[in-house]
């Protein structure tokens, strides 16, 4: 199959190219003669990941599930997806892990990685991405009691969910060790001043759409929405000591919203948010790229990002305004900070593996795979 005339965005710019796909990779990239698909000069986002994604499922299928989740996430262009073991019951050992993966297998509409989470014990078995550990309050019941020196001496990756406190002892565990390091959604500028000093290439760093945007006290969220000084703090470091740009999608009922629940819905604006921030110019297509697909990637799957041998993932987006409007969201959790904003960017088409699994109207089911 050959993909003709796209405008590929990477770190390195934007380049026009053919793309030829084989057994849903990419076999070549370069200009060739052959007929193929004619994209007509769209720009194209490669491997769109969004590393921080909580589906629920389970015993909160009510809340949201793997499928709606997914489906979500593919309609506004996103092909990747890491999820959270905050799940009810946690997803905290190897049978619950299995579980988990057979149905991401059965019910996922884009490509996933499952991350497991301890609270006092590790027990070792492969597959997930990272081991979540929550060093502070939020939605489930996974505070981390155990010993962390231990934890980090197993050099397996960690990702963290703390404040300034737990974010120094981890830094400090991760350079002892050489232990890899994903420090999820920072929120302050004592954390992301803290981080710019000590990040090393074992640690990695990500960021929310909503700390970046939203005012203090404005949504119920963990962590808690920054001051004007955090926000201008973050801004200042994408691209920078920041690697990421993670939705953090937690879906919440309307009911337990009002009655205090953490988090917001986030996978379909991730990418819409993201697209604004570039066709406005508040950072660089390039700076783009590396946030939303080429860092994850490298942090996550070594078969995703843009190059020959890798994933045909791509979205075609389109230069057009449009209104958020939760009400037309695939997650069950329909609301949004973001309602009523006029965005600059929409999704077009989305290919999966290089099969086109999202027109801007009908979504298709293709076997989705562990990254
Ligand atoms: C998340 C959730 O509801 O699972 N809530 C949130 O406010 N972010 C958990 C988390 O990532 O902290
Ligand atoms: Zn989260």
């Amino acid at each position: 199959m050959l993909f003709k005339n796209l405008n590929v965005v990477t770190s390195r710019g934007i380049k026009n190219c053919d793309i030829l796909v084989e057994n849903g990779k990419i076999k070549d990239i370069g200009s060739f003669s052959a007929k193929g698909i004619d994209f007509n000069g769209s720009i194209v986002i490669p491997s769109v990941i969004d590393m921080h994604v909580h589906c629920r499922d389970f015993n909160q299928d009510y809340k949201e599930t793997v499928e709606t989740a997914t489906k979500a996430a593919i309609s506004k262009g996103v092909t990747g997806i890491v999820e959270m073991p905050n799940t009810s019951p946690p997803v905290n050992n190897e049978d619950i892990f299995e579980e988990r993966r057979t149905l991401f297998k059965e019910k996922s509409y884009c490509d996933y990685g499952i991350n497991f989470s301890v609270t006092d014990h590790l027990t070792f078995f492969d597959g997930y991405k990272f081991i979540k550990i929550f060093l502070t309050e939020t939605t489930g019941k996974l505070l981390f009691k155990g010993d962390l020196d231990k934890l980090f001496s197993h050099k397996k990756p960690i990702a963290v969910h703390s404040d300034i406190n737990g974010i120094k002892e981890c830094v400090k565990l991760s350079i002892k060790y050489g232990t890899k390091l994903h420090v999820c959604h920072v929120s302050t500028k004592e954390e992301i001043e803290f981080l710019k000093e000590y990040k090393n290439e074992n640690i990695t760093v990500e960021v929310t759409p909503h700390h970046l945007l939203l005012p203090k006290n404005s949504e119920n969220v963990k962590p808690d929405l920054g001051e004007k000084k955090d926000r201008e703090a973050l801004w200042k470091e994408l691209g920078k000591t920041i690697d990421v740009i993670a939705s953090d999608h937690a879906p919440h009922t309307e009911e337990e919203k009002k009655k205090g629940a953490y988090g917001i819905p986030g996978v379909e604006t991730i990418l819409p948010l993201t697209l604004d921030f570039a066709f406005r110019k508040k950072i660089s297509f390039e700076t783009l790229a590396s946030l939303i697909s080429e860092n994850p990637a490298k942090i996550v799957s070594d078969k995703k990002g843009f190059g020959i041998g890798k994933d045909a993932d791509f979205t075609v987006i389109e230069e057009k305004e449009w209104i958020v409007d939760s009400k037309n969201f695939y997650s069950k959790s329909k609301f949004s900070p973001f309602d009523g904003m006029k965005l600059k960017g929409t999704v077009k088409t989305v290919i999966l593996r290089g099969e086109i699994v999202c027109d801007g109207e009908t979504i298709k089911k293709i076997n989705c795979k562990d990254m």
